[in-house]
């Protein structure tokens, strides 16, 4: 006959003329209690072993219990008290409870139980002993001190215990196992052991194999693949709490083209024609028609500012001016390409001040790879538009920013862009190297800019890199570790951005 294993165990541990407890069963075949009950249950019922149960009861003394074990129940304590001050006479109670060095709840449990055991009663403030009455037969008393030795202790005194909390009580259920004919039959032709497997198989299960093998146990501890499901990439994270700041900074979205006409991504920024960034400079020109949508009295301002400037003392760059040029497209180095959209009027119609956007999207640029530049990457965007506005207004707006992701020490560098005046660079702190880090660009749009798109009053406005921020928040120094074949997986995998 073939069995499982641990059924062939304890058939061969269990015996025809003893009985044999599963305790037993589990010291004799090194196998868990567990294990051995549900082997025994399957012999149980395949007729090899009968199975005898019975219930035990254990009982247990209570903190309290043992404390009356040793120094008497409070009862006999008061009653000793009466005796021993009043020599059976009635005693003025206060007397008898500083004899009996009672304390606390324990004053009111003797008393109740004084009286109910007909240890004496009480009158008018006097507690009458009972002469007659004898402690030493207390059964209660008797009880405690039999559990407390180990003896069996009749059920009415245990359940008037149980009631005063003294003891508490839990059923075990003992199973006794027999061998049966049947089983030690079995024994003399001989058991084996079936294989264990692993693996249900669809073969076992057609074939009925399942029923006759045995399948290894769980193994809870057992090292398993780690499975990772798919998440946000940090950077996607990162860019999402930006703008979760922003808008809780009273900002609004932008969104445009990745691919624009060279008019918003640099004439309406007063960036010359023949600047050399626009010329052979980090641009990726792309082979598609000219931008027509583009509003004619706008590219009318603007080519007068690049030729003569603004304003009756104006100046420009006096060089000639394209059309055609501005009308190219090609994929955006900067984000600045909404903000004019958005501030010529183009996109929601005219602006009245105040008003606050920014944009949190891919720029391109056609620069050399290295550990902090990539083709494309993230710009933070951003502007407001207010009468009188200061570079205190702009510097305090990044302090605010910045705080909210735990970056309080950033510094300012004048810098120079065509327009902007004052321009600043952004500089952090980096975790890691103690370097200053650039991790933006600002300041303040000059009139040449403005006057243009139409707008009469001032507007500060900064493009930072979100992969700057994502370095100086969890510390890493190469963007190559966020972005394509060389990313650091662990990295990508632990980081988890708080919102
Ligand atoms: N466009 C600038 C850059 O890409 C950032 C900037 C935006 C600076 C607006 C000033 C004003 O670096």
């Amino acid at each position: 006959m073939r069995l499982p294993e641990s059924q062939v165990a304890v058939l061969n541990a269990a015996s025809a003329t003893d009985e044999r407890t599963i305790a037993q069963l589990a010291e004799a075949t090194d196998l868990k209690p567990e294990t051995v009950t549900g082997a025994v249950f399957d012999l149980r019922d395949d007729g090899l072993v009968t199975v005898t149960e019975t219930v035990e009861e254990d009982v247990e003394l209570t903190d309290e219990g043992v404390e009356y074990a040793d120094d008497g129940l409070p009862e006999i304590r008061l009653y000793r008290a009466a005796m021993d001050v009043g020599g059976g006479d009635a005693v003025q109670m206060g007397q008898v409870i500083g004899a009996s060095s009672l304390g606390g709840p324990q004053v009111d449990i003797a008393l109740s139980n004084f009286a109910r055991k007909g240890y004496g009663h009480i009158d008018s403030g006097e507690l009458v002993p009972d002469a007659d009455a004898n402690p030493d037969a207390d059964e209660e008393a008797a009880a405690l001190s039999a559990l407390v030795a180990g003896e069996t202790v009749d059920t009415d005194v245990l359940d008037q215990l149980e009631s005063r909390n003294l003891v508490v009580r839990h059923e075990r259920t003992i199973r006794a196992v027999t061998l049966t004919d049947e089983g030690v039959t079995a024994l003399m032709e001989g058991v084996e052991a079936a294989e264990t497997v692993d693996r249900l198989t669809p073969e076992m299960l057609t074939s009925g194999e399942w029923e006759d093998v045995e399948f290894t146990e769980y193994n809870v501890e057992a090292d398993a693949p780690e499975v990772r499901g798919g998440k946000k990439h940090i950077l996607r994270q990162t860019a999402d709490r930006v703008k979760d700041v922003l808008v809780g900074m009273g900002f609004s979205e932008m969104e445009g083209p990745h691919a624009d006409a060279d008019f918003w991504i640099n004439d309406c920024l007063f960036m010359p024609q023949d600047h050399p960034a626009r010329t052979h400079w980090d641009r990726f020109a792309l082979d598609v028609p000219p931008m027509e949508d583009i509003p004619e009295d706008l590219i009318d301002r603007v080519r007068s500012s690049h030729l003569n400037g603004v304003g009756d003392d104006g100046d420009g760059y006096h060089s000639p001016w394209s059309e055609d040029f501005a009308r190219a497209v090609a994929l955006r180095g900067h984000t600045t390409s909404l903000s004019m959209r958005y501030l010529s009027g183009h996109e929601v119609g005219e602006l009245e001040p105040p008003q606050r956007y920014f944009s949190v999207e891919k720029v391109y640029r056609n620069d050399t790879l290295d550990p902090t530049h990539l083709l494309e990457f993230y710009q933070i965007e951003g502007w407001v538009m207010a009468e009188d506005l200061s570079v205190r207004d702009l510097m305090g707006t990044f302090e605010e920013f910045y705080s909210h992701f735990g970056i309080t020490d950033i510094q300012f560098k004048p810098h120079y862009n065509p327009y902007t005046e004052p321009s600043f660079e952004l500089f952090g702190r980096h975790p890691e190297t103690n370097e200053l880090i650039e991790i933006g660009n600002s300041g303040m749009f000059r009139e040449e800019v403005l006057r243009p798109l139409g707008v009469e009053c001032d507007v500060m406005a900064w493009g930072l890199a979100l992969e700057r921020l994502l370095m100086l928040m969890y510390g890493f120094d190469d963007i190559r570790d966020v972005h394509g074949t060389l990313c650091d997986l662990d990295l990508l995998r632990e980081t988890e951005v708080l919102r």
